[in-house]
């Protein structure tokens, strides 16, 4: 009786963690969160895309490529749109924005060029999991012209 009580009381404290939890993880980002998480997403595919371009000019790690392969795809997929909210448009304090205003006046073509990268990306992830590096090197191109694409319309220097 006395065990039965105390996992109830477990039970209900797990479960008022868990609404804790929850409301933790749906709170809204700040703006400079969110900028924060788009460039650190960011700066962490062209980590994985130069560890794929260094396995392209030197010796081939398929294990390596694969790798770093999905990681770029899982975050192309991830939804950064979602990091452009309201108020991330500009500097703010510390955290600095190189995004350029057009990126919020035209979302259609932010969302044509962020569905284009997903499908290059999750291409050279499939290409990138047989170990042809030969597909590998064309499709990188193909991702990284798809990066290129947003950066030259939507990006500053
Ligand atoms: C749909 C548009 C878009 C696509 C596609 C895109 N980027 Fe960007 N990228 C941006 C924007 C906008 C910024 C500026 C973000 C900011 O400063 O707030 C940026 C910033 C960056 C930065 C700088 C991050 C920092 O710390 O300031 C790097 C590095 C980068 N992108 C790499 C990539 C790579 C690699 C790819 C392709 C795998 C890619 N991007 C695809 C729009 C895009």
């Amino acid at each position: 009786m006395k065990l039965w009580k105390r996992l109830c009381a477990m039970g209900v404290l797990a479960g008022v963690l868990g609404v804790v939890a929850g409301g933790v993880l749906a709170a809204p980002l700040k703006p400079d969160e969110q900028m924060k998480f788009r460039k650190a997403g960011y700066g962490f595919m062209a980590w994985n895309m130069r560890k794929i371009k260094g396995n392209l000019e030197g010796p081939y790690n398929n294990d390596e490529v694969a790798k770093a392969a999905a990681a770029v795809a899982a975050v192309s997929n991830s939804g950064l749109g979602a990091l452009f909210g309201p108020g991330t448009d500009q500097d703010l304090g510390e955290v600095k924005t190189r995004v350029k205003p057009e990126f919020f006046q035209q979302p259609d073509k932010v969302k044509e060029l962020a569905l284009a990268l997903n499908k290059e990306a999750n291409e050279l992830a499939r290409v990138a999991a047989t170990g042809d590096a030969g597909a590998v090197k064309a499709q990188f191109g193909r991702t990284s012209d798809a990066c290129q694409a947003c950066h030259d319309r939507f990006r500053k220097e």
